[in-house]
């Protein structure tokens, strides 16, 4: 390690934010990174890897005992559990784990920045108060947003480091293998409304259709947590994170539908989980068919959490103007975002 530059320690590296972070991170030349995943990853110049299980204290102390020059954690892992109660104690345990492993041998940590979303809002619960704003009220647990937020700042009363939140709205990055990552989902389901030559039609609840709501771009996320991790007016606070443009369905969907050169059709309530479930061979047979990558049908379907993002017949985005108050200005169009997400994917062989 060179002690010159800052160390950033991923954690949670292969998700569609973590690896999007570390990505831009590479990319810095004061910035050194280690990334946190189960699955490892494939180290390269300015990029290790180490794989851990972070449920495991025990694993958690072995594999992050060398780490004494990481000054950054990000901690954007993630465990996934089918309700929300569930999530909270692997959610909170990893973290827990992972600054018990890092605080004390890292003694030059200045910083810990812990992803969050509009969960702290109760966006996923129903109809909440918007534009949300980071000091909106708490509201009746279980949520692993507040007992991760409360651990944190907690663990930092009295230390040198200091903490930043970051809220991102739907996060728009690639990524395979993992549970939420909406892109990926609509083009996948585009490809193959494409293939079995059928229009493309939302599929979420009618009252979704005409709602407002925001992304993330997975980038510009990126450069927003850095900077928060790195600007000391923005310590210890918390920051909703978006592209800046808001939009609704009914107006991107034949936007979306005119990219994958499809007819748009009225909208059909349909649970993508539940419609998608026989799909696998016709995405066999698309691989061979297009010479795609021979990519799991598993690893690029996120149904349950696009059905999720389908359901919300009532308005989903925040404010987004701390961050621009505190000095963080940039943002990115929605529509170009998701274009160049699927020309990516196009790049990538992933789809047709
Ligand atoms: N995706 C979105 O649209 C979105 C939007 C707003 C907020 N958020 C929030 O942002 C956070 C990150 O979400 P994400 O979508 O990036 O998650 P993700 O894609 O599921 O990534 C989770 C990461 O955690 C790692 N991980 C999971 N269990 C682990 C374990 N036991 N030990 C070590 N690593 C482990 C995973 O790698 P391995 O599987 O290899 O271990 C992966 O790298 C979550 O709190 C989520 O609620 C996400």
């Amino acid at each position: 390690m060179n002690a010159t530059k800052k160390v950033a320690l991923v954690v949670g590296a292969q998700g569609v934010i973590g690896r999007n972070l570390v990505e831009h991170l590479a990319t810095l030349d004061d910035w050194e990174v280690v990334g946190l995943a189960r699955r490892g990853g494939e180290t390269r110049p300015q990029v290790r890897y180490i794989a851990v299980d972070l449920l495991d204290p025990a694993d958690a102390r072995a594999k992050l005992r060398g780490l004494d020059h990481v000054t950054h954690v990000f901690y954007a892992a993630y465990q996934d559990r089918p309700s929300w109660a569930e999530l909270v104690p692997p959610n909170l345990a990893m973290l827990v784990n992972t600054l018990d492993a890092i605080e004390p041998v890292a003694t030059g940590l200045q910083h810990v920045s812990l992803m969050q979303g509009y969960k702290v809002y109760g966006g996923h619960l129903g109809p909440f108060k918007t534009p949300a704003r980071e000091d909106d009220a708490h509201f009746m647990p279980p949520e692993f947003m507040f007992d991760q937020q409360r651990f944190l700042e907690s663990r930092q009363a009295g230390k040198r480091w200091h903490w930043s939140a970051i809220r991102p709205a739907v996060v728009g990055g690639f990524a395979l293998g993992n549970p939420m990552n909406l892109a990926v989902a609509i083009a996948v389901y585009a490809s193959m409304s494409k293939e079995l030559g059928v229009p493309l039609r939302f599929p979420g609840k009618p009252g979704a259709y005409d709602k407002l709501l925001e992304m993330t771009d997975a980038g510009l996320l990126a450069r927003a947590t850095v900077w928060a991790a790195t600007e000391p007016r923005a310590a210890n606070q918390a920051f909703n994170i978006s592209n800046g443009d808001l939009f609704r369905w009914n107006d991107m969907w034949a936007k979306i539908a005119r990219y994958f050169e499809l007819d748009v059709a009225p909208p059909l309530p349909l649970s993508l989980d539940t419609v998608m479930a026989d799909k696998a061979p016709l995405w066999t047979a698309m691989t061979h068919k297009h010479g795609l990558q021979p990519i799991a049908y598993q690893d690029v379907s996120s149904w349950r959490f696009a059905d999720f993002v389908f359901s919300w017949d009532y308005d989903m985005f925040g404010d987004g103007s701390k961050a621009r108050r505190f000095g963080f200005h940039e943002f990115v169009e929605t529509e170009a975002m998701l274009f160049g997400l699927f020309d990516d994917l196009r790049r990538r062989k992933l789809i047709p």
